[in-house]
């Protein structure tokens, strides 16, 4: 079977209802990303950042995932598939996916304050539990904080991400900006000769280092839509 890996982001999740961070009236333009995002915002008020990701979790028990997701699961049926999301939602988990890499963490999770990837300390959330309280103690001690990478932390799934795209065959990229790094430097990783997709309905940039890429310039449902045909099509010709 060949590899296929995705590459998700936001615009993966927008046809169920949840908000990308950089269009017009996006997350980040309601949110001061470095009150909510970043380790400095949370030292400053941690009671406000644990309130913005306990919202986040009350959306996630009103949305759920789209054709696009469903898409990227059926094609398990044809390809070693990994997908490698910056989306801390569940909806890849929802809509079947097997092997799921999340770069920016988990809103289903909550960790230890200390050092949020220390694994004895992290522990996922049942929906009755996904109101997180100032009070709530991880078993080191600390604050349990949400298991989010946030803007300046380290990001240490992208070793395993690098390592699941140097082996593929088929790269897909699908609602993302790129503007966010080490994810979209995950391309640099991709070896010649494999094909390269993006889908988005959006123009973007991307330093493509080489690689010719075929561009679908539609929504992630669509895009997927076309994209299996084009990958159905190539298979028997
Ligand atoms: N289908 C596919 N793509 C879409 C759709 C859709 N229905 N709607 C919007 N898009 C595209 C936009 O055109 C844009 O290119 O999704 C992309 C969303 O980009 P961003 O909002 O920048 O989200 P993302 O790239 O995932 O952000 C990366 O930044 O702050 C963070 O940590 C956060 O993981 C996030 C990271």
């Amino acid at each position: 079977m060949k590899k296929l890996v995705v590459l998700s982001g936001a615009g993966m999740s927008a046809e169920s209802g949840v908000s990308t961070f950089r269009d017009a009236g996006g997350l980040w333009d309601r949110y001061p990303v470095e009150e909510v995002a970043t380790p400095e915002g949370y030292r400053a008020n941690p009671g406000l950042v644990i309130n913005f990701y306990n919202e986040r979790r009350r959306q996630l028990l009103t949305v759920e995932p789209n054709e696009g997701h469903h898409l990227v699961a059926e094609l398990e049926k044809n390809f070693d598939v990994t997908v490698v999301t910056q989306n801390i939602d569940n909806l890849h988990e929802r809509a079947g996916s097997s092997h799921i890499i999340h770069l920016h963490g988990e809103l289903t999770k909550i960790c230890s304050s200390y050092d949020p990837h220390d694994t004895q300390c992290i522990k996922e959330l049942t929906p009755d539990e996904y109101e997180v309280k100032l009070g709530d103690l991880a078993p080191d001690g600390s604050q349990y904080r949400p298991y989010i990478v946030w803007f300046g932390e380290a990001v240490p799934k992208i070793e395993d991400a690098i390592d699941q795209v140097e082996k593929a065959d088929i790269f897909l990229i699908i609602g993302t900006s790129m503007n966010v790094y080490p994810a979209a430097g995950l391309l640099n990783y991709v070896r010649p000769g494999a094909k390269v997709f993006l889908i988005d309905p959006k123009e973007v940039n991307v330093r493509s280092n080489g690689h010719q890429i075929h561009v679908i310039r539609k929504v992630a449902s669509e895009g997927m839509r076309e994209l299996l045909q084009l990958l159905s099509e190539s298979a028997s010709s």
